[in-house]
Parts: C-alpha cells; sequence; structure tokens
C-alpha cells in the first residue's frame, strides 16, 4: 500500500534518470515509481522533454508537468534547473485539467529560467544558419533560453509575476535581442510592450504555483518523505558529458537533479535508470550502432518510434553497451529498467554491441572526444531472438528463455542489475523484478530494506 503518513515513511529518494540518448521510457517508469512517492520532481530541461504515459486507453503526453501529476496526492515541483515555456506549460495544465487531472499539487520554482519568443526564434534561425552542421534541435528555444542563464540576461519566473521587474528586465532584453533578431537572422523585431502584456498575463495565471522549490523540497526531506526525481532527456545528451555538440543544454545525469532541484548529493538513496532494449536518438549526431536497413524499419515501426514532442521520426539501431557502462559510471547507477523489450519480439536473432573498434583497436569504453566516437564501428555479439509476444508476461518466469537470456547478458555487460522490465507502454505491462537480474542486492530495496515502489500492492493508483 502506497500509505501518505509522514511517520510511517521509509526513507528512498530515487533519480530516475534516461541511460541513453532520451525517449527511454521515463514517464512510463516515474509514473510507476510515483505509486510510493510524496513528491515529484523535474529538475533540468524544459518543453524539449516528452514524457508519455498510459494509463487505460488515455494516453498522457507531458513536457514540463512531473509525471508524479497521475497521482492525485503527489506533489509535483518543477525546479529550478529548468526552463519554461509558459505558453507551453499553459496548454499542458489546460489539457490535464479538461482530463480531469488536479493540478493543485503542481508547484514551479520561482528561480527557473522562461522561455521567451525571441529563444524560439532564435534557436530555428540558428538552426537553420549551422545548415549541414545543425544540431536537430527540438526548436523550443531550450539552448537560447540556457544560452542567456549562463550569460546572467535571462528572465526568471519570480520575474513574470512582478509586473515592474518584468517591463524593466524585459524592455531592455528585447531591444537587446532585436539587434540579434534583425542584423544577424534578418528577422522582424519584437514589439516590447505586446510581449510584456503576453508574459503579465501568463505570470498571472501561474503565480499560485509559484513557489522557492529547494525549500519546498528541503520540507519534504525533513518531513521523510519519498520524493522521485524525473530525469528529462538522457545521459548522452548531457552538456558536459554527451556527445557535444549534438546534445541539449543542460545536465540530464543523476548530479543534474541535485543542482536543478537544489538538494545536496547526501539525501539520495538509488539512482534507477531507464533504458530501451535497443537504441533510439532523435536529431543529429553520432551513433554507432545505427541500422538503416531493414531490422531499423522494424523496430522505428513496432516501436512506434517518432518524437513526443516533435513528431519527428526516431533513428533506431542495436543496444549499445558501451555507452550503457558509461551511463552506469557516470550517474552511479544503482539499477536499470529495460523498456520496449517486446519491441524485438519479431526478430530471429538480435545483436549487441559489446565494444568499439577504432582505429583497428579494441575498445570497450565510451570515447569522450567526440571526433573519435563519430568514428567507432560496433562490435556485435549476436544472440538468438525469442520470436513470440512478450506483451503479456508478468515475471521473468513467463518470459521465454531467449529473452531472460538477452537480458542476463546486458545486466552483465552493463555491470549493473535489471530490476524493471517494461513489455508493452501499459502499467500492468511491467514486471519489478524481486531478485534483480545480475544484481548483487535487491536493487529496488532502499537502505532500510523497505521496497523503493510497492507498486505490486498499490491498487488506488487510478485516475
Ligand atoms: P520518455 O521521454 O523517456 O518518457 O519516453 P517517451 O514517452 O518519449 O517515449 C517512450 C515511448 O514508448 C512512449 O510512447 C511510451 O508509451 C512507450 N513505451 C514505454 N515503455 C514501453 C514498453 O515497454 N513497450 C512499448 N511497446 N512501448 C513502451
Ligand atoms: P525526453 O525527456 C530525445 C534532443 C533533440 C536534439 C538535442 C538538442 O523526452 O527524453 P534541444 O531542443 O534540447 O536543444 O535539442 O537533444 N532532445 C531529446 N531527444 N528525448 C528528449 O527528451 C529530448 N530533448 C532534447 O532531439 O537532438
Ligand atoms: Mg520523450
Amino acid at each position: 500500500m502506497c500509505t501518505k503518513q509522514a511517520e510511517s515513511k521509509p526513507l528512498a529518494n530515487v533519480i530516475v534518470i534516461g541511460a541513453q540518448w532520451g525517449d527511454e521510457g521515463k514517464g512510463k517508469i516515474t509514473d510507476l515509481l510515483s505509486r510510493s512517492a510524496d513528491v515529484v520532481v523535474r529538475s533540468q530541461g524544459g518543453v524539449n522533454a516528452g514524457h508519455t504515459v498510459v494509463v487505460g486507453d488515455r494516453t498522457f503526453k507531458l513536457h514540463l508537468i512531473p509525471s508524479g501529476i497521475l497521482g492525485p496526492e503527489t506533489e509535483c515541483i518543477v525546479g529550478s534547473g529548468t526552463v519554461i515555456d509558459p505558453q507551453v506549460l499553459l496548454e499542458e495544465i489546460d489539457r490535464l485539467k479538461e482530463l480531469n487531472v488536479s493540478l493543485q499539487n503542481l508547484f514551479i520554482s520561482q528561480t527557473a529560467h522562461v522561455t521567451m519568443p525571441y529563444h524560439r526564434l532564435i534557436d530555428k534561425a540558428a538552426e537553420e544558419r549551422r545548415g549541414k552542421h545543425k544540431i536537430g534541435t527540438t526548436g523550443r528555444g531550450i539552448g537560447p533560453t540556457y544560452g542567456d542563464k549562463s550569460e546572467r540576461t535571462g528572465i526568471r519566473m519570480i520575474d513574470i509575476i512582478h509586473e515592474e521587474d518584468l517591463r524593466k528586465k524585459l524592455e531592455w532584453t528585447i531591444n537587446y535581442k532585436n539587434v540579434i533578431l534583425e542584423k544577424l537572422y534578418h528577422l522582424p523585431p519584437l514589439e516590447p510592450k505586446a510581449v510584456i502584456e503576453e508574459y503579465l498575463i501568463y505570470g498571472d495565471r501561474l503565480r499560485p504555483h509559484v513557489v522557492d522549490s529547494s525549500l519546498k523540497i528541503a520540507t519534504a526531506v525533513q518531513e521523510r518523505k519519498n520524493i522521485l526525481f524525473e530525469g528529462a532527456q538522457g545521459t548522452l545528451l548531457d552538456l558536459d558529458h554527451g556527445t557535444y555538440p549534438y546534445v541539449t543544454s543542460s545536465n540530464p545525469i543523476a548530479g543534474g537533479a541535485c543542482v536543478g532541484a537544489g538538494v545536496g548529493p547526501t539525501i539520495i538513496d538509488r539512482v534507477i535508470g531507464v533504458a530501451k532494449a535497443y537504441t533510439t536518438r532523435v536529431g543529429e549526431g553520432p551513433f554507432p550502432t545505427e541500422l538503416e536497413e531493414e531490422v531499423g524499419k522494424l523496430l522505428g515501426e513496432r516501436g512506434a518510434e517518432f518524437g513526443t514532442t516533435t513528431g519527428r521520426r526516431r533513428r533506431c539501431g542495436w543496444f549499445d553497451a558501451v555507452i550503457g557502462r558509461y551511463a552506469v559510471r557516470i550517474n552511479g547507477m544503482d539499477c536499470l529498467a529495460i523498456t520496449k523489450l517486446d519491441v524485438l519480439d519479431e526478430l530471429e536473432e538480435i545483436k549487441v554491441c559489446v565494444a568499439y573498434e577504432l582505429d583497428g583497436e579494441t575498445c570497450h569504453h565510451f570515447p569522450s572526444n567526440g571526433n573519435l566516437f563519430a568514428q567507432a564501428k560496433p562490435i556485435y555479439q549476436t544472440l538468438p531472438g525469442w520470436q513470440q509476444s512478450t506483451a503479456n508476461c508478468r515475471s521473468l518466469e513467463d518470459l521465454p528463455k531467449q529473452a531472460l537470456n538477452y537480458l542476463h547478458r546486458l545486466a552483465e555487460l552493463m555491470e549493473v542489475p535489471i530490476a524493471i522490465v517494461s513489455i508493452g507502454a501499459s502499467r500492468h505491462q511491467t514486471i519489478i523484478v524481486e531478485d534483480p537480474i545480475h544484481g548483487p542486492k535487491r536493487a529496488l530495496l532502499d537502505a532500510n530494506g523497505t521496497p523503493v515502489t510497492s507498486y505490486h500492492d498499490s491498487d488506488q493508483f487510478q485516475l
């Protein structure tokens, strides 16, 4: 049972992160784990994220609002390290309200930076200017918003709820940005007054949700509440540790969750990585195991691999255990959730990249030098497929032996236990592994030996 009284709460603060290039199924896993959470926090990223949660015959696509919002009592905090496009956020709020989801427990950091119209315009114009060197961004103004944050010319949530501050800051900033829009990109200038009025309306609507988020999280920690940090994007899209420059402009890795939420790393009990049973990537950049021929198309079709945010076709490839091991290391990952195993159901054989060939040498590590990574040739191990449906499996024993064998090999190669296996988008298409595959410890137990998810026991998590 997912109890909600603070006294009986085990201390389990969990970070969920993407172990690949995003879209690993973090939304589904967060929704699942949030049954045992009191608070769900988004720490970084913005409306470039698209997290899908399927509940019965309803599909929720969330961009900024934490996936925990579907739990009526769960507090959802959009932290300081995120960037907020208020227009998209308000659309998301309205859509959820129409679906009878309560937004009463949604809290937004006053220090989160705000995406402005000039950020979106500059994002798109800069991509066009880059031509064949484009990054393939989502066009949502993410890079320019974080750029202004670093340059210290950003507008924050606190500004859009204070009219005087907003007028002062935006008039100056828009005049400055207009020079860039006009002179560099030959775009029409923005009208400061119109933008100010638009954002004041957004500020008015969002005001009741705006809080000191790090204080709110600290209070929850003190009350021994369970806090779940929902990662956006993925490890290989990390600004510092990903495949730069083909990355996003924030830190999706586990360390980034602490920075973005404003908590110390000592409060974290568990880091759960989410990885697909194969690999996908949207946008440009190197992808050693990419499959352009038939199998790639099959994975794309069976996995419905189209971006949640932009609708772009996701590039598909075999599972890459080299980047997987790297993600385990960079995130200090305790255990893995493997999603979309069912997508491999039809295949006669399945390949896994176990190492790279680089300059005639075998390389077992992710090369942080981007030029080297772009030249990496995958060295594959071929495993037999199972050629039967896994969609109705509810325990490891139900899985065909080749599927279990495949999971064992992934855990062995990544040197981390598998604690959750997902075999469909629905909540019930999930196997919580009691004894994690290849695990030295019960990966879903916290330091006190209490499960961090009570998924099997809870029947009260219906909308
Ligand atoms: P996120 O950004 O990491 O939350 O992932 P997305 O929601 O962008 O993409 C994952 C997609 O796969 C969504 O459409 C999910 O509904 C779907 N999905 C999640 N887990 C599974 C699974 O185990 N099997 C299948 N077939 N689909 C899944
Ligand atoms: P979720 O949270 C997959 C990718 C973009 C592009 C690069 C930079 O749903 O996993 P940006 O707009 O962030 O400047 O684009 O990052 N990207 C994602 N890919 N899933 C995401 O989020 C992504 N967010 C950004 O496609 O390659
Ligand atoms: Mg996504």
